[in-house]
């Protein structure tokens, strides 16, 4: 059963316990600040001192989804967020590399040149595709063992030249046990060892049917080397986010995960975070795990500043009073007040966490973020 006590209610409504204590004497409760009181006790208590209850399940505490929940009328498609992985040496680095360069709106702006954690590619159609800029499994494990995931679709990269490997398969494991739907890149296809034919065959052996073995799974061959078959690789991931359905509402308070956050020389706590819903804009209020801030600046992968982000937009965010950790969810909050009462609790958690809790499994923490 969820309980509360005394005095973390108190601090989530930014009132004095001692207040709190009084509301609950007056209903014949004697507690002290310590007292664990039920949520129908504490619904009691948060009305009498003039706020809105709002029950809120753990999971929603942990990565931040406090508001409520969005009407479908209210949903818009959004671009899919995507993470490459695979075996090492196998090519994620030079085929996000390679799809950096695809995008066709850079213009007088230059291009994609930094390094934010995650990128938006615009594609020909007019369609857009994020990718995690943070190759590897550990960005992926550690978002989702934070209880976010944010990927979409995971691009598995399969040297044509090497075939399934032990990266490999934990990859696919990942994913399935996410739930995340892949597409198969069979990269190198331009080396003279290239065997697509023997990747689709040894996928098999895993449980990968790609369709011309029959299964629905997307696949590709590329070279990211000669940057042979991008478009077709992007055309794959949108036909596949167009299948997904992916939607979020624009119009609210911005929702989302932090990608990455430092601190930096000159610029102070810098976070790149994701845009799961709503729109961030400057001079927003924004909590990202312990931390928070109004932000003071927006700035996208083009080194070009933002006024807003919307659903699926990786931006930095400067403004922050310090840097929160990868993984970290982030919500705009419409005061410094709820901001600080947030970031109390929040580093009460996170205090908490780090005196009892004992790593979990992974898949009992995973929450959708979408
Ligand atoms: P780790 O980050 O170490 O796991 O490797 P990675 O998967 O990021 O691979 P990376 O992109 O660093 O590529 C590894 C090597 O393969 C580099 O020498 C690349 O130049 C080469 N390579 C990547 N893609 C291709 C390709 O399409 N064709 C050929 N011939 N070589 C490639
Ligand atoms: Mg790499």
């Amino acid at each position: 059963p969820e309980v509360i006590t005394v005095q973390e209610l108190a601090n989530r409504m930014a009132e004095k316990a001692t207040d709190a204590i009084r509301v609950l004497m007056k209903m014949g409760v004697m507690a002290t600040i310590n007292e664990n009181l039920d949520q129908d006790t504490a619904e009691i208590v948060v009305t009498e001192l003039g706020h809105t209850p709002r029950r809120v399940s753990e999971a929603d505490v942990e990565i931040g989804l406090v508001g409520e929940q969005d009407d479908p009328a209210d949903q818009q498609p959004r671009p899919p967020v995507v993470t490459i992985m695979g075996h090492v040496d196998h090519g994620k680095t030079s085929l996000l590399d390679a799809l950096r360069s695809t995008d066709v709106a850079s213009g007088e702006a230059g291009g994609i040149t930094q390094h934010i954690g995650a990128y938006q590619v615009n594609l020909p159609s007019g369609a857009r595709i994020t990718f995690l800029d943070t190759p590897g499994h550990e960005a992926f494990t550690q978002m989702r063992a934070r209880g976010a995931s944010v990927t979409d679709i995971v691009v598995l990269v399969v040297a044509a030249d090497d075939g399934i490997k032990p990266q490999t398969i934990e990859a696919i494991n990942h994913a399935k046990a996410a739930k995340v739907p892949m597409i198969i890149a069979i990269n190198k296809i331009d080396t003279p060892g290239a065997n697509p034919e023997r990747v689709r065959q040894e996928l098999l052996q895993h449980d990968v049917q790609v369709e011309a073995m029959g299964g629905d799974v997307l696949d590709v061959e590329v070279s990211a080397l000669k940057r042979t078959n991008l478009d077709k690789l992007e055309d794959a991931i949108i036909l596949q986010s167009e299948v997904l359905e992916l939607k979020a509402n624009p119009n609210r308070a911005a929702e989302g995960v932090v990608v990455e956050a430092k601190l930096e020389k000159g610029r102070g706590p810098v976070a790149t975070v994701l845009v799961a819903r709503g729109t961030l804009r400057v001079g927003d209020i924004v909590v990202a795990g312990g931390e928070w801030g109004k932000v003071r600046a927006l700035i996208d992968e083009r080194g070009q500043q933002l006024q807003e982000a919307g659903p699926a937009r990786p931006v930095e965010i400067l403004g922050l009073n310090g840097a929160p950790s990868a993984g970290d969810a982030f919500s705009v909050v419409e005061s410094e007040a709820r901001a600080r009462e947030v970031c109390s609790y929040r580093q009460q958690q996170i205090r908490k966490r780090r005196q009892f809790v004992a790593p979990t499994s992974i898949e009992g923490m995973f929450t959708q973020l979408k």
